[in-house]
């Protein structure tokens, strides 16, 4: 038995939810340059969930299903205010999700039909969570949702306490429909593996989020602003740049597993982050991201992948740093949800094997014998 490091290359497990095959990504056969361009991320929740575009009436249905199912438990509520002020938020997120389970009573019902129900909850519950958190870590009290708008409206209406405008919706919105779903990602292959165990789908979301967090998956968008902001302007990128290639340090935001050739997401943040910095009138930070891009292609071959552009994206949202790992858990939610659905569908307990590279024949020594 010899180990393959990081699974490179396995295929563990089939799906029909999506696939990369030559560098292209498609959600149920729908290519995700047609979907961004088209689809709401509500379409495109219901599309990874249910197998097929809903049309205008079960589309109503789950949009006024998110909304009524967007309130979380007061209880959580005042748990989460005990949570400390510096709280990392992804280790927030995490907790909060695991104690949500607690509130519901369907939580270890493991019929389609219940568990459907809790996929469309949690979807609408984290960016109710998250927006809370967002607003207790600033000493600010939460603002419940408000029914009739959609996920991405809510959760900028939550956050700040106002309308948000219709420009900064829709660029959320279109993040969200990009980031839904990526195959067999590390937190979509970890909710997998716990609900293999036939644990319930609140465990394999907190598994998600867990995994999700860390700066070589989700993580990594928070970590490319922290970068933005250590660079400062455009002047100082080479510089930069150039001492972490030369220290063999990673520039967060490049490179893939699966991609070699670009990641399909990139090229749509991308444009979107250039146009917000036009109508902001300041492309400053778009300007530093292209130029940190042409120097890590230019000299590693390294192409940027979704979390690249997503930071400056946020950051001319208005939103802060600390949410951005968050804010992509709101939109995996769809996907995470999805494939545990599937997982149930067609269950087997995920257990491969591993090569042992350790001693053998060691005989038990005596603690007092021992050095
Ligand atoms: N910066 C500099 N060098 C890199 C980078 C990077 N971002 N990514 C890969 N490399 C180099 C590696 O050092 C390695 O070089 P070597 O062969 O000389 O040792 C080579 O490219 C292959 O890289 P691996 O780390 O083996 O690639 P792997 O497939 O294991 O990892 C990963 C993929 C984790 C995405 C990696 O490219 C990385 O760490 N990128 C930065 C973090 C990041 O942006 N993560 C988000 C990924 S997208 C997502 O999860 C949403």
């Amino acid at each position: 038995m010899t180990a393959t490091k990081g699974l490179e290359g396995i295929v563990a497990a089939a799906s029909s939810i999506s696939s990369i095959v030559d560098g292209v990504l498609t959600y149920r056969g729908y290519n995700i340059d047609d979907l961004a361009a088209n689809a709401s991320f509500e379409e495109v929740a219901f599309l990874l969930w249910f197998g097929k575009l809903p049309n205008q009436d079960e589309l109503s249905r789950l949009q006024q299903d998110l909304s009524d199912y967007a309130a979380i438990p007061d209880a959580l509520i005042e748990q989460m205010k005990l949570y400390p002020k510096d709280m990392s938020t992804m280790a927030a997120l995490r907790s909060a999700v695991s104690a949500l389970a607690l509130y519901d009573a369907e939580a270890d019902d493991m019929s389609r039909e219940a568990n459907e129900r809790k996929a469309i909850r949690l979807q609408a519950q984290l960016p109710t969570i998250i927006a809370a958190m967002a607003r207790l870590r600033k000493g600010q009290e939460p603002v419940a949702p408000k029914a009739g708008l959609s996920v991405a409206e809510n959760f900028l209406y939550m956050l700040r306490g106002e309308t948000p405008e219709e420009t900064s919706v829709k660029a959320l919105d279109q993040a969200l429909v990009l980031h839904a779903d990526h195959e067999l990602n590390a937190s979509t292959f970890a909710a997998r593996v716990t609900v293999a165990t036939l644990s319930d789908i609140y465990s394999g979301v907190t598994s998600a989020i867990g995994a999700l967090k860390g700066p070589l998956h989700g993580g990594a968008n928070e970590a490319v602003m922290k970068m933005l902001n250590e660079i400062g302007s455009i002047d100082k990128v080479e510089p930069y740049i150039q001492e972490k290639l030369d220290n063999k340090d990673k520039i967060m935001g490049f490179g893939h597993r699966v991609y070699k050739n670009g990641d399909p997401r990139a090229k749509h943040l991308q444009k979107m982050s250039r146009e917000l910095g036009e109508m902001k009138g300041d492309t400053s930070l778009y300007e530093m991201s292209v130029k940190v891009e042409d120097i890590v292609t230019g000299q590693k071959g390294l192409k940027p992948n979704v979390d690249f552009y997503s930071a400056s994206v946020y950051t001319q949202l208005g939103i802060e740093q600390e949410l951005f790992t968050p804010i992509f858990a709101i939109s995996r939610v769809s996907g995470w949800t999805a494939h545990i659905l599937e997982q149930y569908e067609n269950n087997r307990i995920i257990r491969p094997r591993a090569e042992y590279v350790g001693q053998t024949d060691q005989k038990y020594v005596p603690i007092e014998q021992r050095s």
